[in-house]
């Protein structure tokens, strides 16, 4: 940190006096002409700045990646290419609270990492979880809706939560993840996270792969029960922002190993889901691990503000090697991240420092709110332009890509592959008992003040992903199991109509 300067008002002049007021004799009012005052109340009444409609409660810091594996087979990207060594920030944030909330909520975490990579910034924003909730974008800002504060009571609501959740079952693995020992993560450092959707790859011969992200703590996983939680929650609410930063400060530096798995196009086009529904996981069993580095974190912020609350990711920044996927709900993405942070910080967010590339960045945008580069000068601010300046780079274009099918609004339920249930089922067996019983125990604490209608949709929904799950559920939640079972054989759509009002 620079040494602390001596006070100056915002223009650089000294001031004279921080503590009081000019006044018009010893017990007369302020004037006006105490116009250091005038600065100083007018811009803390302008420093709150919104916060992130979603992740609004987060924490940063900043490390590198080192590739250890060759994975040049598959992308051309500088950053994943064996020896390199990258730059990055990480931002670690809940999702349903609001900037003050707890750290040891019951939810998901994400995970926003920004490379600098020699070839422009690269950001993941993933969450700690393979999976998510929903898979179209249009169910995305009524997620948060259903998670956040209810519009008559300005109170969150389990009955809003669950509704919602059980009203979309595509929503039943992450519930499950949610409602397991995972859901309250002990730490940052003691969980992994992933890029959940199915991205691309592209190599130097231009074969284009599909490709998901895993990041595998070395720290083990460790998670807090509801008792635990609550009890620090009711003790420090920023639990999770200091382990990280006091680990950092004490050189204890987490680190993730990296891995990617890979599907080629034609493994795609005959898998039995729809590789691109980010509710779907891949099976490690059918694409392995491919261990690429270990990402290790080792310096914190100097600022929170100017480095953490002020950091925009957003998954449309990619490098070339890198690209998108048919991925429906990754689409939405790509356009709501920028157009969040264009108003969120500004149309220049990416000069503030945190955010800017360490290459140098030639983009030809111009002016704006905040421009407090040299905003090029006076070079031509267009193209073409006889200068020969601003040209595009046509060697790093992507591979072309085959779509088929005609133009439509397609519901996945209608894919007679979709099975909403597989994945939930699948890790249900894959617990231990112990973990049954806290999966078990968790829903029927978060489900308490939800009304016995939505408890059946969800008791058969868990019925359908086992048996075995449904019956435990619904002893558990005092739910006549015969009843789940009948509900269990009703459609989608006969479940809802079943469910719609309270029962007995
Ligand atoms: C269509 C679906 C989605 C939309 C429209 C969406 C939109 C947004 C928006 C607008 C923000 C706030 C950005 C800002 O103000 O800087 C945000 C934050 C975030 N989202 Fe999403 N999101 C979606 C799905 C997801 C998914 C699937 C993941 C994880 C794989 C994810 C992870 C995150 C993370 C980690 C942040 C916080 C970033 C930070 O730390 O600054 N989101 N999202």
């Amino acid at each position: 940190m620079k040494k602390l300067q001596k006070l100056t008002n915002e223009v650089g002049a000294p001031v004279a006096d921080n503590e009081n007021a000019i006044t018009a004799g010893p017990r007369g009012p302020v004037v006006m002409q105490d116009v250091w005052l005038m600065e100083k109340m007018a811009h803390f009444n302008r420093e709150v700045i919104p916060e992130r409609r979603m992740h609004a409660k987060g924490w940063g810091a900043y490390g590198n990646l080192t590739v250890t594996h060759d994975i040049s087979q598959y992308t051309k990207a500088k950053v994943l290419q064996p020896g390199a060594k990258t730059d990055l920030f990480i931002r670690f944030s809940t999702v349903a609270g609001e900037r003050g909330a707890a750290d040891c909520e019951r939810d998901i975490r994400g995970t926003a990492v920004k490379f600098y990579t020699e070839e422009g910034n690269w950001d993941l924003v993933g969450n700690n979880t393979p999976t998510f909730f929903i898979r179209d974008v249009h169910n995305f800002a009524d997620l948060n809706r259903a998670v956040k504060r209810d519009p008559r009571t300005g109170r969150r609501s389990a009955q809003n939560n669950w509704d919602f959740w059980t009203l979309l079952p595509e929503c039943f693995h992450q519930v499950t993840i949610v409602m397991s020992d995972r859901g309250i993560p002990a730490s940052f450092r003691n969980m992994h996270f992933f890029g959940e959707h199915t991205y691309s790859f592209y190599n130097d011969k231009n074969e284009r792969v599909w490709c998901k992200f895993h990041f595998r703590t070395q720290q083990g996983i460790k998670n807090l029960s509801n008792k635990e939680a609550a009890e620090i929650n009711g003790m420090d609410r920023e639990y999770h922002g200091k382990d990280l930063f006091d680990a950092i400060e004490r050189g204890d530096y987490p680190k993730w190993t990296m891995y990617v798995q890979i599907m080629t196009e034609q493994q795609a086009k005959n898998h039995y889901e729809n590789p691109f529904d980010i509710t779907k996981i891949w099976r490690k069993s059918e694409y392995p691990l491919i261990e690429v580095g270990v990402l290790e974190l080792n310096r914190n912020p100097e600022n929170y503000f100017a480095e953490v609350e002020q950091a925009a990711f957003t998954p449309a920044h990619v490098v070339p090697g890198i690209g998108f996927s048919p991925d429906r709900f990754l689409q939405g993405r790509l356009f709501s991240y920028g157009d969040a942070q264009r108003y969120r910080l500004g149309v220049n967010h990416n000069l503030i420092p945190v955010n800017r590339a360490k290459v140098e960045v030639t983009d030809y945008h111009r002016d704006g709110a905040m421009r407090v580069d040299g905003n090029y000068g006076g070079a031509p601010a267009y193209t073409p332009n006889s200068q020969g300046i601003w040209t595009a780079q046509p060697d790093v274009m992507e591979p072309p890509l085959d779509l088929d099918g005609a133009m439509y609004r397609y519901d996945p339920k209608d894919d007679p592959t979709d099975d909403c249930f597989r994945a939930g089922g699948d890790l249900w067996r894959l617990m231990a008992e112990d973990k049954k019983q806290v999966l078990i125990e968790n829903t029927v604490e978060d489900m308490a003040p939800v009304t016995k209608n939505i408890k059946y949709r969800h008791a058969a929904h868990c019925y359908l992903a086992d048996p075995e799950y449904g019956e435990r559920f619904a002893n558990a939640a005092g739910l006549n199991f015969d009843k789940v079972k009948e509900l269990s054989k009703l459609s989608h759509d006969e479940l809802v109509e079943a469910t719609l009002k309270d029962m007995d």
